[in-house]
């Protein structure tokens, strides 16, 4: 018998997790996390949630997180607590954590998902900002671990902190994000090594650049169709929230009890593919027709 390989691009389709895990895995259990109101972590705690656990969501949003808790415990059955908090506040992440653990009596799983990104060149870039977002994502995150870690060694529990793939190079434009998610890495081992002999896991989730605005901004200022990185991705197209978040189902289930201190890349092979996201050189050498491009387009 002769086999002939395909001669055309095999795009396999989003799959629930649903279809894999049983939706009771993680009944009993709850998942706190910074950023569940939108984007990539709402979709990981609404599929927690379709799993079976009860859920905390942050922000600095109130009525928005609010209106995000209703939608998530209405498309899933289960109970969602919105908590308003900043993540460069300590004082409002000890609160909430208190707020939930009084509402569920534990915290199983946290997320550390909060993050604020733009586009700038370092030339372009004051130190305020830098700082800003260093705060947010790197700081916030240690701040999140420092007012879980308490209730999360009482149920030998795990953590899952959202990174991304842009500071495996020196991606132009994404000096203040590139450097703070560098860090989440590092503390992230820390973590897994300071706290496994107490049977708390800690690992990464370093997602494409799926579904945000920010996004949008970045295709924007793409090459036309045709030559854009995600149509040779290896896996043919963009991800689906919903297969990131089927990471974090993986890795806060009793399956991954023997994995921890590493990162996940969860991007369809983008990361492999390598191909600037922004024009280069033009975006260092002339910023401002970059920025007017995208201006423009947006
Ligand atoms: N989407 C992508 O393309 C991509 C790619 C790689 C990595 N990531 C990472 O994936 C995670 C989620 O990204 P996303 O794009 O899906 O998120 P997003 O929709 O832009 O949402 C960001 C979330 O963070 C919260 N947040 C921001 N600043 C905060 C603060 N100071 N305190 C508390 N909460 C704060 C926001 O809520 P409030 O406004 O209510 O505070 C919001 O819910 C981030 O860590 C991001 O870096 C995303």
């Amino acid at each position: 018998m002769s086999f002939k390989p395909s001669t055309v691009q095999v795009i396999k389709p989003v799959t629930p997790t649903t279809a894999t895990f049983r939706d009771d895995i993680f009944k009993g259990k709850v998942v706190l996390s910074t950023g569940g109101r939108s984007g990539i972590v709402y979709k990981m705690i609404r599929v927690m949630m379709l799993h079976g656990a009860d859920s905390v969501i942050m922000g600095r949003n109130g009525p928005e997180n609010e209106k995000a808790a209703a939608q998530l415990s209405k498309e899933t059955g289960r109970s969602c607590l919105p908590c308003q908090a900043d993540v460069r506040k300590p004082e409002d992440l000890k609160a909430a954590a208190k707020k939930a653990f009084e509402k569920y009596g534990r915290i199983d799983f946290v997320i550390c998902g909060a993050a604020g990104n733009f586009l700038a060149p370092i030339e372009g870039l004051s130190e305020n900002a830098f700082k800003t977002v260093v705060d947010i994502d790197l700081l916030g995150t240690y701040n999140t671990i420092k007012a879980t870690l308490p209730y999360v060694r009482e149920t030998q529990g795990s953590y899952i902190h959202i990174s991304a793939t842009l500071h495996y190079r020196g991606l132009p434009w994404q000096a203040h994000v590139s450097a703070a998610k560098a860090g989440v890495d590092a503390l992230s081992a820390v973590l897994a090594m300071e706290e496994g002999p107490r049977g708390v896991r800690s690992n990464v989730i370093a997602p494409d650049e799926s579904s945000t605005s920010l996004q949008e901004y970045k295709r924007a200022c793409l090459p036309p169709k045709g030559d854009r990185n995600h149509d040779s991705m290896p896996l043919g197209r963009w991800g689906d929230g919903d297969e990131i978040a089927a990471m974090a189902v993986f890795l806060f289930s009793d399956s991954a009890n023997w994995i921890t201190g590493q990162v996940f890349v969860v991007d369809g092979g983008e990361n492999h593919v390598r191909v600037p996201q922004l024009p280069y050189p033009q975006a260092v050498l002339d910023p401002k027709s970059m920025m007017d491009r995208i201006q423009a387009k947006i």
